[in-house]
């Protein structure tokens, strides 16, 4: 049972809480790129940014302090401030009447929370009490191309290691990679605050925190949200995440194993017919997917597809997605886009029935 029901409107009114993120002004770009529906928005960060100006559609807006009385007569809130951000706000978002589409953490596991990519399970939605959660970037990537292979085959085990880059850590984070290019090439000492070690010509295989199993809280996302997302709770992925000196852009290295055989071919034609991918399989000519090519762009890229030669029944291919956009930003508005499509939906229905 729904909690907030929107109505059916030309135009919604919309808060972003994070507007100054790196989520956050990913999110401004793709809804005015949409054409989202805006009627009133709202934009909310820390005290730090009071009063900061932002221009959406020709308009300027001015950043507000989020508070608990944020939400007076928003329908939409789209949360990205992390975390603590989301518990401590979303409920007063939700009792004001908006319903809000997070992007943190903070309710993915709640069997309470749909957990929602729209090319996967959009039909999760429609149980919501309130508050749908988007799940993490790396997961979301790798989803998009599991579903089709799924759909044909039932997957049992997946292996994947991931190529994070440094957007992923947060606006400061990939700041920091740029200062330790700057400091490097003038020859000054280089220094480290958000990333555990120097990102600029290493490799991290470290993104968030380990746990007793020594997987790291990222690995156990990409296992439990699976579960979740699919609604296979037999499924099991075993990940390793790794931060690497790129701006923009994961690429993760998975290994698919299913209950019937996936050809190349097979996978190839499934990846082509499927939303929200793009082929890019050609290693003669040296096309293959890659961060660069993703940057900025909707669609992940899925390459180097080819038959896992150690294992029957294994397929093993190579995605590369912009995970500020479908990884977060692009997935938190599909969300929406789908919430108020499905508005017009119910309402043609009482309509037609009335
Ligand atoms: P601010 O810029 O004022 O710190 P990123 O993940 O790219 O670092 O972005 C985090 C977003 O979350 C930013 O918009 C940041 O705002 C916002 N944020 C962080 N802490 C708070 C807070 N206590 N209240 C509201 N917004 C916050």
């Amino acid at each position: 049972m729904n909690v907030n029901h929107l109505r059916q409107k030309e135009a919604y009114n919309v808060a972003i809480v994070g507007a100054t993120g790196a989520v956050g002004e990913t999110l401004l770009n793709i809804l005015e790129q949409r054409k989202f529906p805006i009627d009133t928005l709202k934009l909310y960060a820390s005290k730090r940014s009071k009063g900061k100006q932002v221009t959406f559609k020709g308009t300027t807006y001015t950043i507000e302090e989020l508070t608990e009385d944020s939400f007076e007569g928003i329908d939409i809130a789209l949360f990205s401030a992390g975390g603590s951000q989301s518990k401590k706000y979303a409920p007063h978002a939700v009792k004001a009447g908006a319903i809000v589409v997070d992007n943190s953490s903070a309710f993915r596991l709640d069997p309470s929370v749909p957990l929602v990519v729209p090319e996967v399970n959009p039909e999760d939605i429609a149980w919501h009490s309130g508050i749908i959660s988007n799940p993490n970037c790396t997961t979301i990537i790798m989803l998009v191309a599991l579903k089709p292979l799924y759909d044909y085959s039932r997957i049992r085990q997946v292996f994947v290691s991931t190529y994070q880059s440094a957007s992923g850590a947060g606006a400061q984070a990939m700041e920091e990679l740029k200062q330790q290019v700057r400091s490097w090439a003038s020859g000054d000492d280089i220094s480290v605050k958000k990333f555990q070690h120097q990102l600029l010509f290493n490799v991290i295989p470290h993104i968030d925190t380990f746990q007793d199993n020594g997987y790291t809280g990222e690995e156990m996302k990409m296992f439990n949200e699976t579960r979740k997302i699919m609604h296979d709770n037999e499924i099991r992925v075993s990940a390793t995440c790794v931060r690497i000196p790129v701006l923009y852009s994961h690429s993760e290295s998975v290994s698919v194993v299913t209950e019937n055989e996936i050809t190349p071919e097979k996978a190839r034609e499934l990846f082509a017919n499927a939303q929200g991918l793009k082929v890019i399989d050609n290693p003669a000519e040296y096309q293959y997917p890659m961060p660069l090519d993703t940057q900025f762009g909707d669609d992940c890229h899925v390459g180097r597809i080819r038959k896992n030669i150690a294992e029957d029944n294994t397929l093993n291919f190579w995605i590369s997605g912009d995970q500020i956009r479908k990884g977060a930003a692009l997935n938190a508005v599909q969300i929406a886009e789908r919430l108020i499509a499905d508005m017009g939906a119910a309402s043609n229905r009482f309509l037609s029935a009335s």
